[in-house]
């Protein structure tokens, strides 16, 4: 076999074999393929696409290029849940205990922040003494006993992704919904759960900016899913806003608590109800209403927020911040953002705003930049809302007086305001099972 040959097959835009496939991620992470032949390749996926049955068999061939997680350790049955990035995403961190006080297990790898978006293992870092790398006795002890860890990523899981993922980066070919597919599914396929829940983020804020593409990735990843043995469904969620009033690694643990205590804003409770309901429709705990009272029942009693804190506990933090919020490190400044003009709040760029509390120190603008966790953005108000000229739209949180006048800038950009309120847009867009799209719009 040579890869100038198949280069060719898939730029004249046939289907590759499963052995021509397994060769070229095989070959390229031993590095007998060159990264120029690769980037060839890459663009020829790129322009071309795959059928569902090369994208199952290229994710796989990459998950296995690694460490292939055994969860068998863990007790029950195990759900995944992966979203694909946003501002104000602080999902995990309610639904995960609500699935755990449901009786399903959450055994999850997760990613830190780079750029507009956050990731949950530097939020769940701003709980202090909260550790969140163990070893695999460690991690499947804490799952045992608590219901759910969430961790960082550990081992040697898929080394081919991480070689794939910087070659595109420099090739332009990030956005091809089939190489997207095989990155996200490759690493959950590796990290062992059995049920698979997706939140594929649409809007200014996300990944995908349509729903039309959006829809296309989710239903790339279910197959991939579900042809790998995995159950997987996806929601399609709402990124044109922020989720949540509060940005930023401790301000999100504080209304990740609220909304565990039936105190969260409307848009994250409702999101993160959805989310939960379908990881334990994937776990076999009933129809979709019947998991959503569930989830209801895990908040209302407060085992959801127990699970929480035995998790925290279990990982070395302080569950004092916890019980009260109010005693996490405060910020040593803060500054009120005031409207510029009367009118409705008709859009937010919402990359804008997570730029906005990055520059305060929230977030990374490389791979090693140090976070301050006390750092963000409280939300007074979201599209929808009527303001007056000089009312208060946000709050800003920094260790360092100096960042507010550009990060004041930044967010004022992105706040359009005008005389009209626009139409409101749903928070779920869509529902994707295999071989089915449930649209809400
Ligand atoms: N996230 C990933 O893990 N991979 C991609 O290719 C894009 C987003």
């Amino acid at each position: 076999m040579r890869m100038y040959d198949l280069i060719m097959k898939k730029r004249n835009g046939k289907a590759l074999s499963e052995n021509e496939i397994r060769y070229i991620i095989e070959g390229y992470v031993e590095g007998n393929i060159p990264d120029y032949q690769m980037s060839a390749f890459l663009m020829a996926v790129y322009f071309k696409g795959m059928t569902d049955e090369e994208t199952s068999i290229m994710t796989d061939a990459v998950a296995r290029s690694g460490d292939m997680v055994d969860l068998s350790g863990i007790q029950g049955i195990k759900v995944d849940k992966h979203s694909t990035g946003g501002v104000g995403d602080k999902t995990t961190l309610i639904i995960a205990p609500i699935a755990a006080a449901c009786g399903v297990k959450v055994a999850k790898m997760s990613g830190r922040g780079l750029g507009h978006t956050g990731g949950t293992i530097d939020k769940m870092e701003a709980i202090p003494g909260m550790k969140t790398s163990f070893t695999q006795e460690e991690f499947f002890d804490v799952v045992n006993r608590t219901g759910l860890s969430v961790i960082g990523q550990s081992g040697n899981i898929t080394p081919a992704d991480k070689k794939l993922y910087a070659l595109r980066d420099v090739t332009a070919t990030v956005d091809s919904i089939p190489l997207i597919a095989v990155s996200i599914m490759s690493k959950k396929l590796a990290a062992g759960s059995d049920c698979i829940l997706l939140d594929v983020k649409t809007g200014s804020g996300a990944f995908m900016k349509s729903l039309d593409e959006s829809i296309k990735l989710a239903e790339c990843m279910v197959a991939i899913g579900e042809n790998s043995g995995r159950k997987t469904a996806a929601l399609i969620t709402d990124m044109d806003r922020p989720l949540g009033s509060n940005i930023g690694n401790a301000l999100e643990v504080i209304e990740a608590v609220e909304t565990l205590k039936g105190n969260g804003p409307e848009d994250l409770t409702e999101v993160c109800l959805s989310l939960a309901a379908n990881m334990l429709y994937l776990a076999g705990r009933g129809d979709i209403s019947e998991c959503m009272e569930q989830a209801k029942e895990a908040i209302r009693s407060g085992k959801a927020l127990e699970n929480l804190i035995a998790m925290v506990e279990a990982q070395g933090g302080d569950t004092s911040v916890i019980r009260d919020t109010n005693k996490f490190e405060k910020a040593a400044f803060s500054y009120a953002v005031k409207a510029p003009r009367t009118g409705y709040i008709t859009h937010m760029d919402t990359e804008a705003c997570g730029i906005a509390s990055m520059m305060l120190g929230a977030g990374r603008e490389t791979k090693d930049s140090v976070l301050d966790y006390s750092a963000g953005i409280i939300l007074k108000h979201k599209t929808g809302d009527y303001v007056e000229e000089g009312a208060i739209i946000a709050t800003l949180f920094a260790s360092q007086e100096e960042l507010f006048e550009a990060a004041e800038a930044k967010f004022i950009e992105a706040v359009m305001i005008e005389d009209q309120s626009a139409e409101k847009e749903p928070l779920i867009f869509a529902r994707i099972e295999l071989g089915k799209v449930e649209k809400y719009v």
